[in-house]
């Protein structure tokens, strides 16, 4: 579920990101800057300091704007009365103060959303497990297309790296890599969609390989690497019954280890049964990771990162690799 969090100081944004994320997705805004779009599938929450006639007048105007939020959290340390009115004069739903109350104030929230959307599913994982899951992962897809389409996928990136480091972060780091790849190669719309989505959702099976193994400092062993290698055809047999998701953005979920050769994994495809898509996908992915700082080597240079692309003959088309170039090296 997304959190709206509205606020008046940026140093509150990692805190409540440290604190909500990954089980919520933060979308921050701070008072007097720009806008954000935002998803029907929202909460709204607020911390600012409400003994503030400016920022009182701030947050007025920006709940104007934000009216069709159904839930609106203020955060008011210590529950202090006068707060708590002027709270709830601003348009507050519920006032909490304690992070604990926090996160189970959004816990509820998001159970009477999915009762509400007549799944039921109480005390669900961060997994993707239902179609309003898909629909946040949509609306996030489609916010990082209009991310880039307006600012180029530098500033994309260097926002992207404020989240926090694991396999969120890097599904949402392919799906800016994957899409700006996909509308420098001139793909229609819904196609960029479809890509987008195989991007975000594509490495979801990593929900289900213990954390040791995800963050292993080191090489992982034999069997390790075996589980390790199960996350794409996890990931398939999560979203393979949810209506929503087209058959492309599943086979770029199932397929994104292919190589043209055979020797990818979990099917040994070769070059006639991986599509376009799934080779845009398997492009992104790789740079994607090899930009990413992790437990065992710090972040490459995207130069460096394309180059090993380039080294990569027999596995990834040469056409495509060629073409990525402009994605890669631009700022
Ligand atoms: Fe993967
Ligand atoms: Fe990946």
């Amino acid at each position: 579920m997304l959190v709206h969090f509205v606020t008046d100081e940026p140093a509150k944004i990692p805190a409540v990101r440290a604190m909500l994320e990954p089980r919520f997705h933060v979308v921050p805004q701070l008072l007097g800057g720009n806008d954000t779009a935002i998803g029907s599938s929202s909460v709204l929450m607020v911390d600012a300091d409400l003994r503030k006639s400016v920022c009182v007048e701030q947050i007025r105007l920006v709940l104007q704007e934000l009216s069709f939020f159904a839930e609106k959290l203020f955060v008011v340390r210590n529950h202090v009365r006068s707060m708590v009115a002027q709270a709830y004069a601003l348009g507050a739903t519920a006032v909490v103060s304690r992070p604990r109350e926090i996160i189970v104030k959004l816990e509820q929230i998001e159970v009477a959303k999915k009762a509400s959307q007549g799944d039921g599913v109480a005390g669900a994982s961060p997994e993707i497990t239902d179609s309003a899951a898909v629909s946040d992962a949509e609306y996030a897809t489609s916010q990082i297309i209009n991310s880039i389409v307006q600012n180029g996928l530098t500033v994309w990136l260097d926002d992207v790296r404020r989240y926090h480091e694991g396999t969120f972060q890097h599904c949402l780091l392919v799906t800016g890599v994957a899409v700006s790849f996909a509308l420098d190669t001139g793909f229609a719309g819904p196609d960029v969609a479809r890509l987008g989505l195989a991007a975000t959702l594509h490495d979801i099976g990593k929900a289900r390989i213990p954390i040791s193994i995800l963050d292993k400092p080191g090489r992982l062993d034999p069997a390790e690497e075996e589980m390790m290698r199960r996350h794409p055809v996890i990931g398939y047999e999560l979203l393979k019954d949810i209506s929503g998701i087209s058959p492309e953005s599943l086979d770029g979920v199932r397929h994104h280890h292919e190589y043209l050769d055979g020797s990818g994994y979990p099917d040994a495809l070769k070059a006639p049964e991986i599509s376009d898509l799934v080779r845009l996908l398997t492009i992104s992915d790789i740079f994607a990771a090899l930009i990413e700082a992790r437990p065992y080597r710090p972040p490459m240079t995207r130069q460096d990162a394309y180059k090993i692309l380039c080294g990569m003959d027999g596995k990834l088309e040469n056409s495509l690799v060629k073409a990525f170039r402009n994605v890669a090296l631009r700022a």
